[in-house]
């Protein structure tokens, strides 16, 4: 019922733990049998007048020497608990991390970031106590009840059998109560993940949510989501105490009709005195250890609850690890792509498209038609795309990871830049690089000047690289992905929303760059690609047209259209600044 082969299976040295927690605490209940034994006779011969002081050091003896078994015993049993928890947890962890890492880049496509944080964290714990505490418990609550019948069925068979068959009481309220706990804990662990998937998605969209002023109103929802969460905390709650009250009744119950019945069996002759001692002695730990399990039974709930959503991570397919490594020759074909986010509406239907080695090749069309999503198909971030992609004839499903990164650079409008200085920022694209290389790219940005005033390569960045302008972030990103010195570089709309200057040196950079490199560049500004040998004008996820500047205006296609709107703007525009 409550015992998952997998997961045991998963953990194998917990077994030699939970088997050494079982025999001590095993040695424990012998050694308290001995001493209530000893406690019988002792009041026997007291009540018989039979005492004789050799007796009574012997069992004096006896009782001091189970005490230290006992207390050896218990703390042997917590060190078994302790050792196959940390057995458990740093097995468990250690699969989710390799699982995550097998995962890769795309983890995100199946499964969120909120619940993986969670699983790793709270669910190992939950498991960490299911086999420290539970799984023991289990089987000694199994061992105890017959060990105690075998020892009081040599007193009086009919008491032991009453209480023996009481025991079974428990566990079949246990499953009675299971049937609904089910069914209360996924959701609950449900409404967990909703809450904890809320908060994060909140925390990360804070400024957004500012912006629009939509901060009360993921305010309320946040209330609301916490007050879900609440309500079902106390409802598991609940279910928790009223469980622990009827096996509690169940359990004394049980030890009051072994008590009542000792004594009937007594004062009928059918039992001598210490008989009847040992019978209510011993009549509650027939009952404790089923008690405790009943106790620890939320305990094995919220573990399987645990177990399922980690074996949901382990299980989730795996691309195979590949192995292949970008040609020398790394022209990209590109033939009927086609792709979609969703399961709904396609983005990308049947794109065409060759990219060279060594070419100049600019993406263009308008805003949501699919360009940047080609980019993130090109660097192995969007899977599950039909038709087919080579580099250099190689399908790049089958290019590794690691290749990729090393010989395709991107850099979007938004690149990341890590907290800590300049120097560490740049030797991320190029661990080995020296500072006069690293000078040598901040020159090229025109950044070396900025940075002199500062204090050079040691100029410290804050979270996001936020102290920089939105042009002197894009140098920055820019001066990082040059010293990458990789083949392929793809820029995603990198100078858009800069300032003009920053945009200028920017471009002037990726011309230089595109005359020793494969360059794709992705660009809404027209202006930008008239150098390009090759343009591909894009339509709602479609190839509309393609050639050079010239070529394109010669077609007077939608390129053409574009073209001249977009040049009428700007020199409205630089009418306006002259005047
Ligand atoms: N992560 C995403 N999930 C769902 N839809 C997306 C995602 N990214 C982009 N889209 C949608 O795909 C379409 C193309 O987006 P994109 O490739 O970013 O366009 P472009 O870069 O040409 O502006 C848009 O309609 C956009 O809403
Ligand atoms: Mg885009």
């Amino acid at each position: 019922m409550m015992i998952n082969k997998r997961l045991i299976g998963t953990v194998k040295e917990s077994k030699k733990y939970i088997a050494g927690n079982v025999i001590c605490q095993w040695i424990s209940l012998a050694a308290n049998i001995t001493m209530m034994a000893g406690i019988a006779f002792l009041l026997q011969s007291l009540y018989d007048g039979s005492m004789e002081s050799q007796h009574a050091i012997f069992i004096a003896v006896i009782t001091a020497a189970t005490v230290i078994i006992r207390f050896f015993c218990t703390t042997s049993a917590s060190r078994m608990s302790y050792l196959s928890s940390k057995a458990v947890k740093k097995r468990l962890r250690k699969m989710i991390y390799q699982k995550l890492l097998r995962l890769g880049n795309a983890y995100k496509e199946q499964v969120n970031t909120s619940e993986v944080v969670q699983v790793a964290v709270e669910g190992v714990e939950q498991l960490e106590t299911y086999f420290g505490s539970y799984l023991p418990q289990f089987f000694y609550a199994m061992l105890a009840p017959l060990t105690l019948f075998v020892v009081l069925s040599t007193i009086d068979l009919p008491c032991a059998i009453v209480l023996l068959v009481c025991v079974p009481l428990i566990p079949v309220t246990i499953v009675m109560v299971q049937r609904w706990a089910k069914k209360l804990l996924a959701k609950y662990w449900g409404q967990y993940t909703a809450l904890g998937d809320t908060f994060l998605e909140d925390l990360q969209g804070l400024t957004t949510a500012k912006i629009y002023q939509a901060d009360e109103y993921k305010h309320q929802e946040m209330n609301q989501e916490s007050e879900h969460f609440r309500k079902i905390t106390m409802k598991v709650l609940t279910m928790q105490l009223n469980s622990i009250t009827i096996m509690d009744l169940i359990a004394y119950g049980g030890a009051a009709i072994g008590v009542i019945l000792a004594t009937t069996r007594f004062r009928s002759g059918n039992v001598d005195l210490a008989g009847c001692l040992m019978i209510i002695l011993l009549a509650a730990d027939f009952f404790l250890p089923m008690r405790m399990l009943g106790s620890f039974f939320h305990i094995a709930m919220n573990g399987m609850a645990a177990s399922d959503k980690i074996f949901r991570l382990l299980d989730l397919p795996e691309t195979d690890r590949k192995t292949g490594i970008v040609p020398k020759d790394h022209t990209i074909q590109i033939s009927d792509l086609r792709f979609c986010y969703g399961s709904d509406k396609e983005i990308l239907r049947g794109i065409q498209m060759t990219i060279p080695k060594g070419s100049f090749t600019a993406i263009v069309g308008e805003s949501g038609c699919g360009k940047s999503t080609i980019a993130s198909i090109l660097m192995g971030r969007n899977k599950g795309y039909s038709g087919s992609l080579t580099v250099g004839g190689t399908p790049l499903s089958e290019l590794s990871e690691e290749s990729l990164m090393e010989n395709f650079t991107y850099v979007s409008h938004q690149s990341y830049l890590f907290k800590g200085t300049v120097r560490e920022a740049l030797l991320m694209a190029c661990p080995d690089a020296d500072d006069d290389a690293l000078w040598r790219v901040l020159e090229k940005v025109s950044l070396a000047d900025l940075l002199r005033n500062e204090i050079g390569l040691d100029t410290q960045l804050n979270e996001s690289a936020s102290d920089l302008s939105g042009g002197q972030r894009q140098r920055l990103a820019l001066a990082r992905a040059l010293l990458h010195d990789s083949p392929v570089y793809i820029f995603d709309e990198a100078t858009s929303n800069i300032d003009v200057e920053s945009e200028n040196d920017i471009m002037a950079q990726i011309h230089a760059l595109a005359k020793h490199k494969t360059v794709i560049l992705i660009s809404h500004r027209l202006a930008n690609v008239v150098d390009a040998d090759n343009i591909y004008v894009m339509d709602s996820g479609h190839v509309a047209e393609y050639g050079d500047h010239q070529r394109l205006l010669a077609i007077g296609g939608l390129y053409a259209q574009l073209w001249y709107a977009q040049q009428e703007l700007e020199n409205y525009a630089k009418a306006g600044d002259t005047r």
